[in-house]
């Protein structure tokens, strides 16, 4: 009898304990499982809790299956951890294990699909460029593993195409871009394009023979030369619109005088001149004796708020692929001209981020 009773007890206690260890510890969940393949790998219990802490439920599931490292702990405190890109992060990790757990992170949050693209430090200074462009990733990592420039200026350069050529890879310009259309050695105008609206410049406004700009831009630059005056500054048109016909004699006289690699660096090929858009203008003296002139200071400082653009800047001669041209002004209406200025790009690089980025 007491037998019986004895039995009963421990097998009711054992039960009892059974169904505690059930309900308490679980060992058939997912969580169990979890901590219990962490330890596996060696953490403590303090890093473990840590670990679940961060761990939604629902992807346990996905990380037992998961053939998975013992950096999950570097990510986790890594610092921008974002809890609900933790599979992105692995799936990244999984393929770059080599890699710096920082770069993994910054490379992940960018929000850019470049799961396959290898993880590099290049990578990631890249994705933190303020005008990277996702679809010119793979153009930036090829130039930047063969050019040892910085990552803005591959980002710069690739942006405005120079990776493939000047006059290598061209393009017929989208005149639906209107006072932002651009034209260079890359994007070039037909042989019949001629704007529609040009209007002629005269008095103090002109002092050259290619007087015509279009309307828009005709008036902005009038606008800039009258307030330039209330400053004791002259300015006027030398040279505006230029036909094509006009640019291929210009520029075949320049290849005659000084051949045609020294001619390309200051004069466009007929087609690819921004003087036949009608909406760029030399001003005063077209010559680099016009640098650090008061005119051209002026120009410099003010031009922007009338929607004009100094195009062919000093030090981005990489980018414009033309030699500095203190006097040539490029109307592209007031708020891209205050972008351009503020930040100083060339039309290349606001293009590509500003109107082509998409
Ligand atoms: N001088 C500029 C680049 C032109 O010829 O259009
Ligand atoms: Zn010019």
């Amino acid at each position: 009898m007491l037998m019986k009773k004895i039995i009963i007890w421990v097998i009711g206690i054992i039960s009892i304990t059974l169904i505690l260890y059930m309900i308490i510890v679980n060992p058939f969940s997912d969580e169990y499982k979890v901590k219990n393949k962490f330890k596996e790998i060696g953490y403590s219990d303090n890093e473990i809790s840590e670990i679940m802490k961060v761990i939604p439920e629902e992807d346990y599931n996905i990380i037992l299956k998961r053939n998975y490292n013992d950096s999950l702990i570097d990510i986790i405190t890594a610092s921008g951890f974002k809890e609900e890109k933790l599979n992105e992060y692995l799936d990244y990790y999984e393929k770059n294990s080599e890699n710096d757990i920082d770069n993994i992170i910054t490379i992940v949050n960018s929000d850019y699909d470049l799961a396959n693209y290898p993880a590099s430090s290049l990578l990631t200074k890249l994705v933190n460029e303020k005008y990277y462009i996702d679809k010119n990733v793979a153009r930036y990592l090829d130039y930047g593993n063969t050019h040892e420039v910085s990552t803005s200026k591959i980002v710069s350069l690739v942006n405005a195409n120079v990776d493939l050529g000047f006059y290598n890879y061209t393009k017929e310009t989208n005149l639906n871009d209107g006072n932002l259309v651009l034209v260079n050695k890359f994007y070039y105008l037909s042989g019949d394009y001629e704007p529609d609206d040009l209007v002629s410049l005269s008095g103090q406004y002109n002092g050259g023979v290619n007087n015509k700009m279009r309307k828009e831009a005709a008036q902005a630059f009038m606008r800039m030369v009258d307030a330039a005056i209330l400053d004791n500054i002259i300015i006027k048109n030398s040279s505006a619109y230029r036909s094509y016909d006009y640019q291929v004699k210009l520029y075949n006289n320049y290849v005659k005088r000084d051949g045609k690699d020294a001619a390309d660096i200051y004069s466009a090929r007929a087609g690819f001149s921004e003087h036949q858009t009608g909406l760029c203008t030399d001003i005063n003296v077209i010559d680099s004796s016009f640098e650090g002139t008061e005119e051209s200071k002026w120009l410099i400082n003010n031009a922007y708020k009338y929607g004009f653009i100094l195009r062919f800047p000093k030090g981005k001669e990489d980018i414009t692929g033309y030699k500095y041209e203190p006097w040539h002004y490029r109307y592209v209406g007031q708020e891209a001209a205050k972008v351009i200025y503020d930040n100083n790009l060339t039309l290349e690089e606001y293009y590509a981020y500003y109107v082509d980025n998409n």
